[in-house]
């Protein structure tokens, strides 16, 4: 059954074609390797540069390259064979030969940077040539280490790597120098630069890698896009059905107009949670508010829109939909009617030019490969290879401006830090994020990272909610703030209030009111209602949020029990109670003591008159007691 059900859902994925997939071009970037000691090997190599760590994009690196003696496919760590590649201070930085095979690249990597080298040259197994070292994507033991690596890895071809080998065992000092300023072509002053991407959240690891970076990346990306350094474009890859199966269900459920424009499942299950066709609408969406906003000259709010989709909208919560899509759009003040016309019918049974578009684009041009795997980023049309994360990615961005042309924050002390940018987007329409003009609070907060939409702390007491649509006070002191948003009122110098400072609900009419307590709470006519002050003697008067009640005569209202008592008559009856209860008292008393007293006595002359009486005779009822006793008595 299992096997079966497999089996289905791969056919219903096998459906989906990319465009261009028969004679896809794959394009292996590559850097240059100068050996420039010892003379008789010197020269210039390609290497291929590592789809991880952090290549040095716009620079160089020279090193002294080292062949271990032991582990030398680096797939254990190098600490079990007591092996370090720290190098000591004046000398040149360590790079270590290590050979392919075994396991994975990026594990190689890891273990040489952990024992202290700074790059790694990974000598191919076979002659061939060359490839790009991919970090491998389902392994989650191996996603955690691969954050983690910094170092560039290049791999070499066999022949190279045999020639490097022979020198170093034959005593020679080994030094080379890897260049990077050719990766990224750096023609002119403005960089052009892509990133193919995916609305898709549930898709593992990946997924989260992406929009983390996404949400990293926002703020230098805005940065660059507003002083008009770069023109950023993004790209969402689609596949399509092929003819035959339009009418299928899987194309039906993962494709928009009649087969052209597919994605795969999110939960990779047809009949449960999103479909492929979702996740194709929310890309389209994506694509459109891009087209809107460069319209209309900003262009880096589709950052702003995609970072907040992805926080308000995702398909664990059930909001990955159009409703919801739709709130973010109008918080960001973008044309929604402009959008919804710019995305078209996807029922209809024709090409989208948008999607077309996208199919084109992915289909490799010049010296960029075709896009088939995401997230990808090509800059000045080459394809990035390196890890996902802002320092790295914005180390090629910046690899791309001609030189003396390079915006500020590609010179800042290290690329890794980027904290001293502060956007001003708060002023923009309050950068789309919840405010209450009238108190003057707002959730927007120029950060690093671009705006972001944070619910405020003001005088201690920390609002929650979404920072977009709504905040509120809460937790203790939030009936400081406001009224905790809660209806009060004072009249004639008495106040209510419908805060609560404590437990779940925030705001509730105190006794003698009603209402929904944020707004209003009414005052309830108790004698109206005939909730109290109904003794038949009594005459009710209502009051603000509370009422008066007079009983007629000597007569005395005992509000507690709602009821009218005479002054005397009670105290009387106090009295008698008090005196019941002593006699009853006494007479329990004594009664038990009556019965304690006849009860022993009883039993102690029966057990008398039995002991006597039976000297004399046989009696059936206790005839085993005496027994008993001359038995113990002949033990
Ligand atoms: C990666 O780095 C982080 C933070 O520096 C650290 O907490 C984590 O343990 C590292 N992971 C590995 C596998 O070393
Ligand atoms: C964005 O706008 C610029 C000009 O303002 C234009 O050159 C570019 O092609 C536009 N990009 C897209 C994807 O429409
Ligand atoms: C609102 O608060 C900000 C700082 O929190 C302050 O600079 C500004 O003057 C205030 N505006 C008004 C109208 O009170």
């Amino acid at each position: 059954m299992e096997l079966r059900r497999f089996l289905h859902l791969l056919h219903g994925f096998m459906l989906l074609f990319l465009i261009g997939e028969c004679h896809a071009k794959f394009v292996v970037e590559k850097n240059n390797l100068r050996v420039t000691s010892p003379e008789k090997i010197k020269g210039t190599h390609d290497s291929a540069i590592g789809n991880f760590g952090v290549p040095q994009y716009g620079g160089t690196m020279a090193g002294a390259v080292v062949y271990p003696k032991e582990n030398r496919k680096a797939c254990n760590s190098f600490d079990e064979f007591g092996i370090s590649f720290k190098s000591k201070s004046g000398s040149l930085p360590t790079f270590v030969l290590v050979d392919r095979g075994d396991c994975f690249f990026a594990l190689k990597v890891w273990n040489v940077q952990k024992a202290g080298a700074s790059a790694v040259l990974v000598v191919d197994d076979i002659e061939e040539e060359l490839i790009t070292m991919d970090a491998p994507e389902e392994d989650l033991s191996a996603v955690k280490y691969i954050e983690n690596i910094t170092i560039p890895s290049a791999l070499i071809e066999k022949t190279f790597g045999d020639t490097l080998k022979k020198a170093i065992s034959g005593g020679d000092m080994v030094n080379v120098n890897l260049d990077w300023r050719e990766a990224v072509p750096h023609p002119d002053d403005r960089v052009e630069y892509e990133l193919w991407t995916n609305s898709n959240d549930e898709c593992g690891v990946k997924c989260d890698i992406l929009m983390e970076f996404v949400k990293d990346f926002k703020g230098a990306a805005q940065v660059l896009e507003k002083g008009g350094y770069t023109q950023f474009t993004p790209h969402y890859i689609t596949w399509y059905c092929p003819q035959a199966f339009t009418l299928s269900r899987q194309c039906k459920s993962q494709c928009i107009n009649h087969g052209r424009y597919c994605a795969p499942d999110p939960e990779q299950d047809f009949s449960s949670g999103y479909d492929g066709k979702d996740v194709v609408n929310e890309n389209l969406r994506q694509l459109c508010v891009f087209r809107v906003a460069n319209e209309s000259h900003r262009p880096w709010v589709w950052w702003d829109y995609v970072t907040d989709f992805q926080i308000r909208c995702p398909m664990k919560a059930k909001k990955y939909n159009k409703e919801c899509a739709d709130g973010v759009i109008k918080s960001l003040g973008l044309d929604g009617k402009k959008i919804e016309k710019c995305m078209g019918d996807p029922d209809a049974d024709r090409e989208n030019p948008v999607l077309k578009e996208e199919q084109d684009a992915q289909v490799g041009k010049g010296s960029r490969g075709d896009v088939t795997i995401l997230p990808t980023i090509v800059v000045n049309n080459r394809q990035y290879r390196g890890k996902l994360a802002k320092s790295a990615v914005l180390k090629a961005i910046c690899a791309g401006f001609e030189e003396t042309t390079e915006p500020a924050i590609c010179l800042t002390s290290a690329v890794t830090s980027v904290t001293d940018v502060e956007t001003n987007e708060c002023l923009d329409n309050n950068g789309g994020c919840w405010q209450d003009k009238a108190a003057n609070l707002t959730a927007c907060k120029d950060t690093f990272r671009g705006r972001i939409c944070e619910c405020p702390l003001v005088n201690g007491v920390q609002f929650k909610g979404d920072g977009y649509g709504h905040c509120e006070p809460g937790g203790p002191g939030r009936c400081t703030i406001n009224n905790g948003g809660c209806w009060h009122e004072s009249r004639n110098g008495i106040a209510y209030s419908a805060c609560l400072d404590k437990g779940e609900v925030k705001c509730k009419c105190p006794p003698g009111f009603k209402g929904d307590a944020t707004n209003s709470c009414q005052d309830i006519d108790e004698c109206k209602e005939k909730t109290a002050c109904q003794c038949p003697d009594c005459s009710c008067k209502n009051t603000w949020g509370s009422y008066e009640c007079t009983c007629s005569g000597d007569l005395l209202y005992i509000r507690e029990h709602d009821t009218c008592l005479s002054k005397a008559r009670t105290e009387v009856r106090s009295a008698w109670a008090a005196m019941w209860v002593i006699f009853i008292g006494l007479a329990m008393a004594g009664g038990g003591a009556y019965l304690v007293y006849k009860y022993r006595l009883r039993s102690y002359m029966d057990s008398e008159i039995r002991a006597i009486m039976a000297q004399y005779m046989p009696l059936d009822s206790a005839a085993e007691v005496p027994n008993h006793i001359s038995d113990d008595n002949r033990a």
